[in-house]
């Protein structure tokens, strides 16, 4: 199986384990500030919903001296639930323009200034950041906190503080040293930033691999968005990239909660969102031990298939009217979404595409991903109120076709480099083109690790 990886010395042999250094963990938490302002503000909204459209009544009564109906009001609390979604499709996107500020992007940044062996478990404090922001708002939206008449105003605004305190920390954290390196070739710079960050003075095999991948990198042109689609290796994982996005988001992960919280009542919610956090470590636990080498993909096709599998099978029991079938029902849902359709999705990206193609690949699948977001926010309470809990129906229809499509076209990327995961696309390309009237050639035929190491 290891023949698949570019030869590593491992660490423990030649150089000092690399310590979890102060300037690390302050370096992380900062980051990982976005993180928690994406949960707050996707969990803000949901406890003082009642409140806010008896705002949104009264307001509109004031002005046009009728009571709005039920349809015009739930539309607007959707949109008022929605928006800041529009900011995500716009950020997404603005990542892919400007790379420096893709390097800056949460996941990468962490993925960048962490030690090797800890890189899988650090990754996963993008997804628990997401996670504890929207406990966070949760628990202040509860009556006794800022969940009443006089404080929900706050209760939005409280986002202004991690914000203030995330800008004003920032110059103080280091640079990316792969930033750096790859692209100001400012390699003493990053040499120090490493070993500040990781507390040890042989840092020299990390900076070769930079090197390395500086060098691959010179050899490939930056792809824009359209040249993306156009051509036939890139068509196959960007499809791939978009799909696992919406089965992300078109699971109902985040209708679940807002139906959740006028059904079942705000501490049913919270519950569920802390079993979510003690089992997000699950599916990187595996890569953070075996330490793999750097920016080789982690994700397991088992963990993904098995977390939509169980996914779709208790989305359906939570339509069931039992409170404590549900409640059940839902605990289960969030926990196999938070080791599958949750985290994956953001991480698969990076390790469909090599260095060219790899910004316009995460614009589009960001943009993917808050989309549909913005969708399923604006569309499912009007949704909800005619079908009520069989609304839940719809999203199993959408799990349905998105395990069909992962279990038949996603590949087997874990334990594979990137240039391995990429060159089995453009050698699919390449048949395809040749056989343009014969058989289909199947994304699939990217056999997993286990099986091309017989070979
Ligand atoms: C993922 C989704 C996000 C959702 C969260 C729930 O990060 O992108 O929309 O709210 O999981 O855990």
């Amino acid at each position: 199986m290891e023949q698949n990886r570019e030869p590593r010395i491992p660490f423990s042999l030649f150089c000092p384990p690399p310590q979890v250094t102060v300037s690390l963990i302050f370096a992380i938490s900062i980051a990982t500030i976005g993180s928690f302002q994406f949960g707050y503000n996707t969990g803000v909204i949901n406890a003082p919903e009642t409140i806010i459209k008896d705002f949104l009544n009264y307001t509109l009564e004031e002005k046009s001296e009728n009571l709005p109906t039920e349809v015009l009001l739930t539309s607007l609390w959707s949109l008022s639930g929605a928006i800041f979604s529009v900011g995500g499709m716009i950020g997404s996107f603005s990542v892919g323009l400007c790379q420096p500020l893709w390097q800056a992007f949460v996941p990468m940044y962490i993925g960048e200034i962490s030690p090797t062996a800890l890189r899988g478990a650090f990754g996963t404090l993008n997804q628990l950041g997401i996670v504890i922001g929207i406990l966070v708002a949760q628990i202040f939206g509860l009556k006794v906190i800022m969940g009443t008449e006089e404080l929900w105003p706050l209760l939005l605004g409280f986002t202004i503080i991690p914000a203030v305190l995330q800008s004003t920390a920032l110059p103080f954290c280091p640079e990316s040293p792969r930033f750096l390196l790859i692209n100001r070739k400012e390699e003493e710079n990053a040499k120090e930033i490493l070993q500040r960050l990781w507390g040890t003075q042989d840092v020299s095999q990390d900076i070769q691999e930079m090197k390395d991948e500086s060098a691959r990198m010179a050899q490939e042109k930056q792809v824009t968005v359209l040249e993306l689609f156009r051509s036939r290796s890139y068509r196959q994982p960007i499809i791939i990239s978009i799909m696992l996005q919406l089965s992300q988001q078109l699971s109902g992960i985040n209708a679940m909660r807002l139906y959740n919280s006028f059904d079942q009542g705000e501490i049913g919610n919270i519950f569920m969102i802390l079993a979510s956090t003690l089992l997000l470590a699950l599916p990187e636990r595996q890569t953070s031990q075996k330490g793999d080498a750097p920016r080789t993909p982690t994700c397991s096709g088992d963990v993904r298939i098995s977390g939509l599998a169980v996914a779709l099978v208790f989305n359906s029991i939570s339509t069931n009217t039992n409170y404590f079938v549900c409640i059940g029902a839902i605990l289960v849902f969030v926990a196999f979404f938070e080791i599958g359709p949750g985290p994956i999705p953001w991480f698969i990206v990076a390790e469909l595409f090599s260095q060219g193609p790899r910004p316009a690949a995460m614009a589009v699948a960001g943009c993917s991903n808050w989309t549909s977001n913005f969708l399923v926010g604006l569309l499912f309470p009007s949704a909800a109120f005619y079908l009520g809990a069989y609304v839940f129906i719809i999203f199993n229809g959408f799990l349905i076709v998105f395990l069909v499509f992962t279990f038949f076209k996603v590949p087997e990327v874990h334990g594979r480099t990137f240039e391995e995961v990429t060159r089995a696309f453009e050698g699919q390309a390449q048949d395809a083109n040749r056989a343009e009237k014969g058989p289909i050639v199947e994304m699939n035929s990217m056999q997993p690790v286990k099986e091309t190491a017989t070979v």
